[in-house]
């Protein structure tokens, strides 16, 4: 008998790495994606077959975590052994701009989902996974942080999740519900949004060589994160829902990085090396050598605008936030000695992976663009 899966936020990063990882697992997997007026499917099109299809195992429902009578009917009609609830308004700058949705998104959006199991009385089928954050660590109190370091919320974001994460723990000790945080650090891949750091860099990374950007804006350059690979983290959801027992785990890879760090291994990648002047709002980065073997195999069509001393980076204050959350650092052995759990990539693959990427997108965009056709470079994804 295969198991059945809903996956509330279906359409984002994770939601596309773990509906595929369940897939494989033979798995029927359904998952709610918001309307919207333009398609939003695009990170789950290449698997997803159309529903008509006999053999589909992937289906799809229009849902959204502010409405609780449409989740109570989906988690009726698809009575699942698990869901997991990794819809969110996950950018914690924009959560400052949008505080009062990310509350009913992220904290009531994941009461909704626990009660609408509850009132179905589906607790003693049901298992759910809480996409719970490394964010909730914030202005860190210890360092590396684990499964008992105290909280410190420093975003509406993080204060959204802060509920979401007490209130799946609730519902475990009052009801018994097989309820669990995954406390996940930051992670990334190619399919990653593009207005998280990561993404950005990557983006600008191929769009500069191909002279399709002049420079990149970015924050605070000084932040650390301890950066893993999503297809590695979203088998810890699954692991953490065949547990024996409800639990709730970190996930990290226990080594942090800059967004600097990130930045001049993302420039390395096609042979630029960087060199950083100035300080706090007034830094920017200018190129200190290109190893012109290493482009031109990488980028044969590289723009020949690129020199040393062109300024490629500059920091803007507008990429601050109000109030920041300096450094993570995860400890993961509870999930390594519990679940088995460890992380295969290491940061250098994950840095070539999506620059890699994004050049191959961007390669093809320009290549379009050259044969006369109108291209708009920045609605690529
Ligand atoms: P993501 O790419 O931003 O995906 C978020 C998903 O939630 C998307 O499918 C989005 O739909 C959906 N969504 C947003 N608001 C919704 C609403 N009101 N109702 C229903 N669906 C909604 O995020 P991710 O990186 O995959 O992260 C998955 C989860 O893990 C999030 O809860 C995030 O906060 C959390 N998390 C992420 C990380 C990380 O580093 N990636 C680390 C720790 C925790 P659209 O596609 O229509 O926008
Ligand atoms: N987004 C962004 N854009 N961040 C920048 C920029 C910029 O231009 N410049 C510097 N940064 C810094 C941010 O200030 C932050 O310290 C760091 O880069 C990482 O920012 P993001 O990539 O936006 O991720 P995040 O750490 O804030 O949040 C992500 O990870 C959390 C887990 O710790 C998101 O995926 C959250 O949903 C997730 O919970």
């Amino acid at each position: 008998m295969s198991k059945t899966a809903l996956i509330i936020g279906i359409t984002g990063q994770d939601g596309s790495y773990l509906a595929q990882h369940l897939l494989k697992k033979n798995y029927i997997v359904h998952g709610i994606k918001r309307r919207t007026s333009l398609f939003n499917t695009s990170r789950i099109d290449k698997f997803y077959k159309d529903r008509h299809e006999q053999s589909t195992r992937l289906l799809l429902h229009y849902g959204d975590l502010t409405d609780s009578t449409n989740l109570i009917r989906i988690i009726k009609e698809t009575e699942p052994d698990e869901i997991y609830n990794l819809a969110a308004m996950s950018h914690v700058h924009v959560s400052f701009e949008m505080p009062e949705y990310t509350g009913q998104t992220d904290a009531l959006g994941t009461l909704r989902v626990l009660e609408a199991v509850r009132i179905l009385g589906l607790t003693k089928k049901t298992r759910i996974y809480q996409a719970s954050t490394s964010e909730l660590f914030g202005k860190i109190q210890q360092s590396p942080q684990n499964e008992k370091t105290p909280f410190y919320p420093r975003s509406p974001y993080a204060a959204a999740k802060l509920y979401a994460y007490w209130v799946t723990v609730n519902y475990r000790e009052a009801y018994n519900m097989f309820s669990c945080n995954g406390i996940l650090f930051n992670h990334e891949s190619p399919l990653r949004g593009e207005t998280f750091v990561t993404r950005k860099i990557s983006r600008a990374v191929a769009k500069i060589v191909l002279g399709l950007q002049d420079v990149l804006y970015l924050g605070n350059l000084n932040a650390k994160r301890d950066w893993g690979h999503a297809e590695d983290y979203v088998e810890s959801m699954h692991l953490i829902l065949q547990h024996t027992i409800p639990d709730d785990f970190v996930i990290a890879t226990g080594i942090s990085h800059s967004v600097r760090d990130f930045l001049r291994l993302a420039f390395l990648e096609v042979g630029i090396t960087l060199e950083f002047y100035g300080e706090g709002i007034r830094e920017a980065g200018r190129i200190a050598n290109i190893n012109i073997d290493l482009l031109e195999q990488k980028v044969p069509n590289f723009s020949r605008e690129l020199q040393v001393g062109k300024r490629v980076i500059s920091v803007l204050d507008e990429y601050f936030r109000p109030t920041e959350v300096d450094e993570l650092l995860g400890d993961a052995s509870k999930a390594r000695k519990v679940l088995g759990w460890k992380p295969r990539y290491s940061f250098e693959d994950i840095v070539s992976e999506m620059v890699l990427s994004d050049l191959a997108l961007f390669q093809k965009a320009k290549l379009l663009q050259d044969s006369g056709h109108e291209v708009l470079f920045e609605s690529i994804v």
